[in-house]
């Protein structure tokens, strides 16, 4: 139902500086893998095919990454080693890949907002893949599709997260519906453990309502001077509903550095296979 999943990846990275100087965030492998590439297969395992990335200056590799590499395809064809392109050839038969440049890096919500040509008058997923999910089962954005067609409004991932990290993540308080289910009421982003409404905080997974693009545009910068999304969608969550989902899976926080590294421990132990 749910065709295509906007990826906001037009960010910084200084928090991985100066591996990021030259190279996109996105593009730091977990184990042999570029983390936009995770995100890009749980996108398509939910069934969102159509892959819409806001990227920014010095963000190319993330294009050349879903394209055609004819020299290697040419010097590697036929070799034992032509199993390594698998899960990207995978990726590039059953995805279509879109881009628009982020001039000015506003915030994520502003991101959102430059990605609106790309996706229209319909629902959307949006996955930030410096957060890393991994489920047994089905992915987080296949359980919030999932979610969607019984509700019919955006949601959001959350997870819970000691009080003392509640700064780092928008924190949603709400009416629990049933088990991992709250129809949201309030939202703020980057609160103080004091300040925060619960210990319920966004990661980056939400399904989105069209609406949102005009949220967005009359929203103000918000915490960090940025156009927060979070903001946005407390004004959606007033209007309408928004609902707060308790994915199932394990989230790793490759944004920072030992969330990345416990990312690489993880994904070796439990998913790597060499070929
Ligand atoms: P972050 O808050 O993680 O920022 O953005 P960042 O720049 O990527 O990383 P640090 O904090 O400097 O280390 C959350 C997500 O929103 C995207 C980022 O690419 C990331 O996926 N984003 C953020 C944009 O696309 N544009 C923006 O203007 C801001």
């Amino acid at each position: 139902m749910i065709k295509k999943c906007l990826f906001p990846v037009a960010g910084y990275g200084t928090r991985f500086l100066p591996a990021t100087k030259s190279m996109p965030k996105e593009m730091l492998p977990v184990v042999n893998k570029p983390l936009v590439q995770y995100g890009v297969e749980e996108a398509i395992e939910a069934g969102m095919t159509t892959c819409a990335m806001v990227t920014g200056r010095g963000k190319r590799a993330i294009a050349d990454h879903f394209d055609i590499s004819y020299e290697l395809e040419h010097q590697i064809s036929g070799s034992g080693k032509e199993a390594y392109l698998a899960s990207i050839r995978n990726v590039l038969e059953k995805g279509v890949f879109t881009m628009v440049r982020q001039r000015e890096m506003k915030g994520l919500g502003h991101a959102i907002l430059t990605g609106k040509s790309l996706i229209g008058n319909e629902p959307f997923g949006v996955l930030l893949s410096d957060d890393l999910c991994i489920n047994d089962g089905p992915g987080v954005l296949a359980q919030m599709a999932e979610l969607y067609k019984q509700f019919r409004c955006s949601i959001v991932a959350i997870q819970e997260v000691p009080a003392d990290e509640t700064h780092k993540y928008g924190v949603i308080s709400g009416e629990s519906l049933k088990e991992g289910i709250y129809r949201v009421d309030e939202m703020v982003e980057k609160p103080a453990p004091e300040d925060a409404p619960s210990n319920l905080a966004i990661i980056g997974r939400y399904i989105l309502t069209p609406d949102i693009f005009d949220i967005i545009a009359d929203t103000e910068p918000g915490a960090n001077g940025e156009i927060q999304l979070t903001d946005a969608l407390q004004t959606q969550a007033r209007q309408g509903c928004v609902m707060a989902y308790k994915f199932k899976g394990r989230r790793f926080d490759c944004g920072s550095v030992p969330g990345f590294v416990e990312a690489t421990n993880y994904v070796y132990e439990h998913h790597y296979t060499d070929i």
